[in-house]
């Protein structure tokens, strides 16, 4: 039996300024002291909020993620963020190949396995995230395109560098849309997930591997979802911009 604690992360995507972020981090910071040593808790807010959410949760049970990361250490590469540049910050996650990254910027497999590695080589901890779209559910692709996604998200990452990895199993489909996967549509793609994870590392590796679920989680259903076998946690979107939701979710959960 694995010992795989929950791991629940907030992902802000392009919401709330900085001085927003420290408001509802404060509130957020008192809320959840309670569940300290019950679960991991991250949130994601954006790049600009990043130095000062850090410093607003200082001494607390939440850490800080980043959504995005260069796949170079550094250079002419106008816009970017490397990982040093979060890691100086105090940043411990990043978000790597959210859905909406890859279909927006077309991330791929290949680009995202890039990033990981990066991110790990500096030091921080990746959430690679995978999901089929609803047109491949509904053609019978999901375990073709989370096998795929899976094998070329993680290439070159070795055993010791997926246990400081965490997998982010998010349909599509059910990303903003009020439309939550079942608990049982769930559980077989997280199932096939640890399967794969066991074909490539090995079943003890593979078992200590957090794998969350994204994509509509509320306070509503994070019971029956965390209730599965291989659902180690959450990848919140919605939920997690009110202190009150994300609380509740949270305590549900547990
Ligand atoms: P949602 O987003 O919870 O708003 O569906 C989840 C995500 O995109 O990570």
């Amino acid at each position: 039996m694995s010992n795989r604690s929950l791991f629940i992360a907030g992902n802000w995507k392009m919401n709330k300024t900085a001085t927003e972020a420290v408001e509802v981090l404060t509130a957020l910071k008192e809320n959840l002291q309670k569940f300290e040593g019950k679960l991991e808790i991250a949130v994601c807010p954006t790049f600009t909020s990043l130095d000062r959410a850090v410093q607003t949760v200082k001494g607390s049970n939440i850490k800080i993620g980043a959504q995005d990361i260069s796949d170079k250490e550094s250079g002419a590469f106008t816009g970017e963020i490397s990982a040093q540049m979060l890691l100086d910050l105090g940043v411990e996650y990043v978000i790597i190949g959210h859905s909406e990254r890859r279909e927006y910027h077309n991330e791929t497999d290949e680009l995202i396995s890039k990033k990981a590695k990066t991110a790990l080589n500096a030091g921080l901890k990746p959430i690679v995230c995978i999901g089929e779209t609803l047109e491949e559910r509904e053609s019978d692709k999901t375990f073709d395109v989370i096998t795929k996604q899976v094998k070329g998200s993680l290439n070159g990452i070795s055993s010791e560098e997926i246990l400081k990895t965490t997998l982010a199993y998010e349909p599509v489909w059910a990303i903003g849309t009020g439309k939550t996967a079942t608990p049982e549509q769930a559980q077989e793609v997280h199932q096939l997930i640890r399967k794969l994870l066991t074909e490539i590392y090995g079943e003890k590796t593979a078992e200590e591997v957090k794998i969350q679920y994204g994509g509509s989680v509320k306070p509503g259903n994070s019971a029956e979802l965390m209730a599965k076998k291989d659902i180690d946690g959450a990848l919140v979107g919605g939920a997690s911009l009110k202190p009150d939701v994300f609380n509740d979710l949270i305590s549900n959960a547990l």
